[in-house]
């Protein structure tokens, strides 16, 4: 079903549209909704619109949505309750949600928030430039949130910022299902972009000026195409000239292959980082989470990738209080977590998603469990972070002048290889520099060295 509606028309809209069209994006979520908003800017760029700092005074404020935990959703609710007065003070104001929350929940915002007068899903955004079109003669609300099997936006280029590192979408959807997870019904089936049009925005992004590539998907290595797998795809990208660094998120540990560990040794510009989620450490609960691998075979996976890449950087996503989760099986998620040594995690409490398979488990875990587990899974993760950030100290990393440092403008912000953010005093080196850095100290999630510049050192495509 095509559920689009149009209707009235209104010269004056049209005109007030027109004489101040300046847009404002407020991006919430994972990086996959930060590479949407660069597509609707350009999009909306398209049909003359300019990007503007000042919510106040924006004609469109756009918010890219994020359903995975509720969360997420209240965030985006409070914000959109917090700009109803600026459409009271100007009706002409067009607002619109976009993503996953507007995939999940149009009808509940349809119904209590009427001051929104676009939702549009993930799928829908192609649609932006007639659609602003038509609502210049609309007063009345617009909603597409129709799922494609086939939108890919291949031959649309996002509106970027200047900055070191481009986010590339290579994929979109998910097809796993675990029971836990909204994606696969806001995000719809998986889709893989071409080889060729990948290839051809990180070659626009590095004549940009982009010096790193994050390639981006829900399953990146479930990636498929007539011209090649995810590693022939990775092994492209890191031909191309120029690019400093790449990295990719996220990739499943079932769809994890012999052959992308082998690109990933061949070529030293793909960087020595894994985010391989975990989710649990009972065998238990992964079933029922259907995440189609068990305990030991994530614990070989980790052991192959360490022998294989030795000096690998391996970060996780862990869920804890999943529905049925016991005590004993909390555990096996602690003892997961120092068998496999993760670098980093990011650690999150179980959060039912109505529609999902879990949300009609049993033995949901109250509130006050989920957050007692999460803390002592904190507690656990972050001493494994130290330890791990402290076998670095006398060694040599290389690290990516990203930014100036937020403690103080003497020092540089970059991260190393394998993703550890770095504060090195700044010497005679620049942003976008990858520059040898001696670490001398770990705090935290941070390390702290002494860069070695010897002008510079970038690395060399193979
Ligand atoms: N509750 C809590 N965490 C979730 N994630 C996905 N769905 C949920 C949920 N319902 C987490 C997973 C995933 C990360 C992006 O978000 O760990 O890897
Ligand atoms: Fe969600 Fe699982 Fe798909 Fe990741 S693999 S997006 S957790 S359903």
């Amino acid at each position: 079903m095509n559920n689009t509606y149009i209707a009235n028309n209104d010269q004056n809209t049209k005109d007030t549209l027109m004489s101040n069209k300046t847009y404002f994006i407020e991006t919430y979520g994972c990086q996959m909704n930060v590479y949407d908003s660069e597509l609707v800017a350009t999009q909306l760029e398209k049909t003359g619109y300019k990007a503007t700092k000042d919510i106040e005074s924006a004609s469109l404020i756009f918010l890219n949505t994020c359903a995975i935990r509720e969360k997420a959703q209240e965030t985006v609710h409070n914000r959109l309750n917090s700009l109803e007065y600026l459409k009271k003070r100007n009706p002409d104001l067009l607002i619109g949600v976009l993503g996953c929350m507007a995939q999940n929940l149009k009808d509940d915002l349809l119904l209590n928030k009427p001051y929104v007068d676009v939702i549009l899903g993930p799928d829908s955004y192609r649609r932006i430039p007639e659609i602003i079109q038509n609502r210049v003669h609309s007063m009345d609300h617009l909603v597409d949130t129709k799922l494609s099997k086939f939108e890919i936006y291949d031959d649309l280029f996002p509106s970027r910022k200047d900055g070191v590192n481009a986010w590339i979408s290579i994929m979109r959807g998910c097809d796993k299902f675990c029971t836990f997870c909204i994606v696969p019904f806001t995000r719809g089936r998986e889709r893989s972009r071409p080889v060729d049009s990948i290839v051809t925005e990180a070659k626009k992004a590095v004549k940009n000026g982009f010096v790193e590539i994050t390639l981006l998907g829900q399953n990146v290595n479930s990636y498929t195409t007539p011209n090649g797998d995810f590693s022939d795809l990775l092994e492209q990208v890191a031909k191309i000239e120029g690019i400093k660094r790449i990295r990719y998120t996220s990739p499943h540990p079932r769809d994890f292959d012999d052959k992308l560990l082998n690109v990933m040794s061949k070529y030293q510009n793909i960087c020595n980082y894994i985010h391989l989620p975990l989710q649990a450490g009972s065998s238990t609960v992964l079933k029922r989470m259907n995440r189609t691998y068990n305990r030991e075979e994530f614990i070989n996976l980790v052991k192959k990738i360490r022998y294989y890449l030795p000096n690998c950087s391996i970060s996780t996503d862990i869920i804890v209080g999943f529905p049925g989760e016991t005590e004993d099986d909390f555990l096996e998620t602690i003892e997961m977590v120092k068998i496999n040594k993760f670098n980093s995690a990011y650690m999150f409490k179980y959060s039912s998603r109505p529609g999902t398979k879990a949300a009609e488990y049993e033995n949901q875990i109250d509130e006050e469990s989920k957050q007692e587990r999460l803390e002592r899974l904190i507690k656990t993760q972050s001493e494994i972070t130290l330890l791990q950030n402290k076998k670095k100290i006398g060694s040599i990393e290389y690290v990516l002048i990203e930014k100036e440092s937020k403690k103080s403008k003497n020092f540089w912000s970059g991260r190393t290889d394998g993703n550890t953010w770095t504060v090195i005093k700044k010497n005679n080196e620049k942003i976008k520099d990858v520059v040898p850095v001696l670490i001398t100290d770990a705090k935290g999630v941070t390390l702290f060295g002494k860069s070695l510049n010897h002008k510079e050192t970038i690395y060399e495509a193979n």
